[in-house]
């Protein structure tokens, strides 16, 4: 294989200040602690430090060469010397971009972006050469560092773009220049930053500015937004749309699922082709992102069938709906660890699954949740309003933190009221001292409720993983 990049190429995407010694290099980052053998270290000005502090540290890691805006003290290596490290990102990921011979994906939504991700990636890397996004890099510096990792050879690369605030997604989806755009779902979150659902799905629907020519837009058909995304796509100049859900108008179908703890047995009809398939991450959420990643593929010109076996071995990440059997007391609970992302619509979700989770041998079902953050104004009423869900997931006991909780916990009923606490570091161990064997324990809330406090202390009371 050959090199990720040359000084060659290089000298020709940034334009830097002073010619460049020779050099080859196997990938690119900003983060120094990551820093590999061959790498690009890209010198950042970040919100608490600056890049800059770390070239020198970067370098002695073995990295090939760093791009800095300025001298820097100590280094000892190659220095590309350009007047913005952030734009020379930019242009290194557009001459990615530019030199790819790959069939390009972006998605987007409100939830499910690295779930459908990952959905896609895992089917078509069995099929050919094919570079994804790691982990939710899908902002300003992750999509450009993508794309600047996207190797020559890629037949398919998949790019996710994220956004907090409005105006975000167009420029970087006019970075990624997709073949097939898709937007998983509309829904209440960041809706803080945006002001109103309608301005979420415009904001999303801007995933189709500057895409490739004879571009596809894929789109939940079973969200109220289809219409206004539409609307948004063939403003963008795409025409052709394909719809994925229950509907019985979407071109990428769900026709049925048996969900179960462990995974769930689908059907589903890609443009009128019937797939049955295994998939092994539980829930219906689950289940339409694996039919929106179908969708995808088969614009993209993979082979449905073959791609769908894939999906058998893709399991929940740690905190996005891993499962952990824990020996508990005389027995086990199963912990369902969503501690990394908390909105309304994740949330009802995660509830439809707890409610789907039968417990064993008398146990319960054991909720903890913390905050939903950048939710605004709506954020009370967003919060009372998980209240019918959280009757129906059958949960025994709801133990809540954070300030917003409050308004959910007026709408329990008292029999499930287990505690209302400020934090998750107040909740955590009360919560895991209410635990029995036999229960189903499911903990979520935003990331910046530290939800995974909670998931510690249970891990802490319990005797570890059954099996180890
Ligand atoms: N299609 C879906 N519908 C509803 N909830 C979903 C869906 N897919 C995933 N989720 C929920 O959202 C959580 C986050 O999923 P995922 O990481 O795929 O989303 P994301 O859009 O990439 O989030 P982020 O904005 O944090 O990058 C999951 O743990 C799950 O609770
Ligand atoms: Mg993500």
């Amino acid at each position: 294989m050959s090199a990720l990049w040359t000084s060659d190429e290089i000298s020709k995407a940034l334009s830097p200040v002073a010619a460049v010694a020779p050099f080859e290099a196997e990938g690119v980052t900003f983060d120094s602690r990551a820093v590999g053998k061959g790498d690009i270290f890209f010198a950042l000005a970040g919100e608490t430090s600056d890049g800059h502090s770390f070239v020198a540290d970067a370098l002695a890691r073995g990295a090939a060469a760093a791009v800095v805006s300025r001298e820097v003290e100590g280094a000892r290596g190659t220095l590309i010397r350009v007047h913005d490290t952030m734009k020379a990102l930019v242009d290194l990921g557009r001459a990615g971009r530019q030199r790819s011979k790959a069939r390009i994906a972006s998605i987007t939504g409100s939830v499910g972006k690295t779930s459908t991700k990952d959905a896609l990636r895992a089917m078509l890397s069995v099929q050919a050469p094919t570079s994804a996004s790691v982990a939710s890099y899908n902002n300003h510096v992750g999509v450009p560092i993508s794309l600047a990792r996207l190797p020559r050879e890629a037949r398919y690369g998949i790019f996710e773009i994220g956004m907090n605030h409005p105006g975000e997604i167009e420029p970087l989806a006019r970075q990624v220049e997709a073949h097939v755009g898709v937007v998983t779902n509309v829904g209440p979150a960041h809706i803080g930053h945006m002001g109103s659902e309608e301005a979420i799905a415009d904001e999303k629907g801007c995933v189709f500015a500057g895409m490739a020519d004879g571009a596809v837009a894929v789109l939940n058909r079973d969200n109220r937004h289809y219409p206004r995304l539409v609307d948004k796509a063939r403003h963008f100049g795409v025409s052709r749309i394909v719809g994925f859900g229950r509907s019985d108008a979407a071109e990428a179908r769900l026709v049925s699922c048996n969900l179960q703890n462990s995974g769930s047995d689908v059907i589903a009809l890609i443009h009128g082709r019937r797939i049955e398939y295994r998939l092994g991450a539980a829930g219906e959420h689950w289940v339409l992102n694996s039919v929106a990643a179908l969708a995808a593929l088969d614009v993209l010109g993979a082979d449905v069938a073959k791609a769908a076996m894939a999906l058998a071995a893709l399991k929940a990440l740690p905190g996005r709906g891993a499962r952990r059997r824990l020996k508990f007391g005389a027995g086990t609970i199963e912990l369902l660890d969503e501690s990394y992302n908390g909105n309304p619509v994740s949330v009802g979700a995660m509830l439809a699954v707890l409610a789907r989770t039968e417990p064993e041998g008398g146990g319960r079902r054991m909720l903890a949740l913390g905050d939903m953050r950048e939710l605004g104004e709506q954020a009370d009423a967003l919060h009372a309003g998980l209240a019918d869900a959280v009757a129906a997931s059958g949960a025994a006991q709801v133990f809540l933190c954070g300030p917003h909780m409050e308004a959910l916990w007026q709408k329990l009923a008292p029999s499930q009221r287990g505690a209302h606490r400020p934090d998750s570091a107040a909740l955590a161990a009360e919560f895991a001292a209410a635990l029995r064997a036999g229960d189903v324990v499911a903990v979520k809330g935003s990331l910046g409720s530290k939800m995974k406090i909670v998931v510690d202390a249970v891990v802490a009371a319990s005797g570890g993983e059954v099996g180890r």
